[in-house]
């Protein structure tokens, strides 16, 4: 099986190599927890390692991604001036942008998605926030089957994707409307959580569709180079 590595040290080895490829997986945490910066180090490390990505995003402006993580160093900017890395940007902006994309049926983001992967040959995607991608449709009743169809609709065009699940503080769940871990074939929980008056922060794949894992919450930091998982030996 082809391993799609995060390039996210010590990450990988929980993953015992990387994702499975073509698999679709949440990344859940609550504010802060460091859920964009580890989902564009994944796109990072694998346009600098011959597989592109796209980033669709909707809480933030793709200038304001590139702004956050200018403190990491990484080339993220050139690599999108060279197209090795795609925004798409799906954030409700003003009226004009409303009418136009949104609260939307899903099929005009997933054109526009589907376009940037071809254009670049993307053999990644992240989606941030699938919550907020959720809070967008129209029509609640179908979610479920309209995350259906994007996670498929990757899987085809041969990426594996990470999608991003916003938590409230002391959530229990893993996603907002109890519908996306049903969709996806993995799980990774980010914590932030205080212990004798430290904050530490902590990761735990939580479930992993065909495939072995480390079980259990390991120490993560987010360092001036990036995201850094410690497993204990
Ligand atoms: N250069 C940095 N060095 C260390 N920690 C940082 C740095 N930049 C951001 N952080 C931490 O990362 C958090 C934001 O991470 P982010 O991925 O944006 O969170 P979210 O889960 O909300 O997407 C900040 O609240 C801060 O604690
Ligand atoms: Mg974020």
């Amino acid at each position: 099986m082809q391993r799609i590595q995060t390039g996210i040290p010590g990450l990988d080895d929980m993953l015992h190599g990387g994702f499975p490829e073509r698999k679709t997986i949440l990344l859940a945490g609550g504010a802060g927890t460091g859920k964009s910066i580890l989902s564009t180090q994944f796109l990072i490390y694998g346009a600098e390692n011959g597989e592109n990505g796209v980033y669709v995003t909707f809480n933030e402006t793709p200038e304001e991604i590139i702004e956050n993580t200018k403190a990491f160093g990484w080339s993220l900017e050139k690599l999108t001036e060279t197209n090795k890395i795609i925004f798409v940007d799906a954030l409700p902006r003003d009226e004009y942008r409303i009418i136009e994309r949104g609260p939307y049926d899903l099929s005009g983001l997933l054109t526009r998605i589907e376009t940037a992967i071809k254009k670049n040959n993307s053999k990644r995607v992240v989606l941030d926030s699938v919550t907020s991608l959720i809070m967008s449709l129209q029509r609640k009743e179908v979610v479920r089957r309209d995350l259906n169809t994007l996670c498929g609709r990757l899987k085809q065009l041969d990426c594996t994707a990470i999608l991003i699940s916003e938590l409230p503080e002391g959530a229990i769940g893993v996603s907002r409307y109890g519908v996306e871990e049903f969709v996806v074939d993995g799980i990774i929980l980010l914590f932030f959580r205080e212990f004798e008056m430290v904050r530490r922060r902590l990761i735990e794949i939580r479930k992993l569709r065909g495939s072995d894992h480390t079980i259990g919450k390991f120490p993560m930091e987010i360092t001036d180079n990036g995201i850094v998982v410690r497993p204990i030996a």
